[in-house]
């Protein structure tokens, strides 16, 4: 992260969501219509790099990105169900979640904890796009390496006598296994049974089919020239330890070709499923 930007991944994955809705036809695996308004006049072009004639590895997270916030969502329609009510988005970046909740995800409150430079920034646009955060949101900043987002929920009306969805979905690999450890033991300890952290994990480049191999500098270059360079990768064997390491009851790390059957077979693309991503769930019993 840069200090006093808003993070450029952020802008990013935002503008292949827009990117989704602009060039892949309906069925959509996310409607965001909010990213586009969100990423503001500046940060729209980016949307444009996202088109079939791109470069691939772009396209492919036109479709990867937009499954991985569905996927959080699906787990968080059947939390409901359950009776979860407490919705959790670490490094938020620029979710729209909390703007196209569906309204029968009734009683649910929602807490968007981001790394301050790229809140200011969100918040900032939002005000300027004349938006008002609906009121069962708050925004809560934390800089993971440097503060607990135990301690920062302290300061809210969150409920750890309840369980919560946490989503962490595109953080984990910018940031110092440790760091990840921390996060991962610091949230058990707040997690009332039955709440779930769902995230995604990068797998090692020798897990990789070899096109990726041929992208890693330009993609490593493009990383770190924004501060946000990929420090971490996980086996699913190093990912089950760390969770269950850090006081989870469960681990689950979704199967590539369960994923692919159930988002991208029933959108009959020909755009594959990113090779680059793990889908986990940590579960407190
Ligand atoms: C690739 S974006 C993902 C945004 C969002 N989760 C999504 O999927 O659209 C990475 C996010 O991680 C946040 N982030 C990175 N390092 C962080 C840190 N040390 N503390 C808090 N947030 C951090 C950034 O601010 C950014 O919002």
């Amino acid at each position: 992260m840069i200090e006093g930007r808003p993070s450029d991944t952020a802008l990013q994955v935002a503008a292949s969501r827009a990117a989704h809705l602009r060039f892949d036809p309906a069925p959509h695996l996310l409607d965001d219509i909010h990213a586009a308004d969100l990423l503001g006049p500046e940060a729209l072009a980016l949307v444009d790099g996202y088109a079939n004639d791109g470069p691939w590895l772009l396209v492919e997270n036109r479709l990867f990105i937009p499954l991985r916030a569905r996927y959080v969502e699906d787990r968080l329609r059947d939390a409901h169900l359950r009776g979860i009510r407490q919705f959790i988005i670490l490094g938020a970046g620029l979710d729209s979640f909390i703007f196209r909740q569906p309204e029968d995800l009734t009683e649910l409150r929602v807490f968007e904890i981001d790394h301050p430079s790229t809140q200011i920034w969100k918040r900032a646009r939002i005000e300027d796009l004349g938006w008002t955060l609906p009121e069962n949101g708050c925004y809560v900043p934390c800089d993971f390496e440097k503060e607990r987002v135990s301690e920062v929920l302290e300061e809210t009306d969150f409920d750890p006598n309840q369980p919560a969805i946490v989503s962490w979905m595109g953080v984990v690999y910018y940031l110092e296994k440790p760091t990840v450890d921390a996060a991962l033991r610091d949230l058990a300890s707040i997690l009332a049974s039955g709440s779930e952290v769902v995230f995604d994990a990068m797998r090692p480049w020798d897990e990789l089919p070899e096109r990726y191999e041929k992208v890693r500098s330009v993609m490593a270059q493009y990383l770190s020239g924004a501060g946000e360079p990929h420090i971490n990768r996980y086996r699913r064997e190093e990912i089950i330890d760390a969770i269950r390491m850090a006081g989870y009851s469960e681990a689950l790390v979704e199967e590539r070709e369960d994923v692919e059957r159930r988002y991208l077979t029933p959108l009959k693309t020909e755009i594959p499923l990113s090779h680059r991503f793990r889908l986990v769930v940590a579960r407190v019993g």
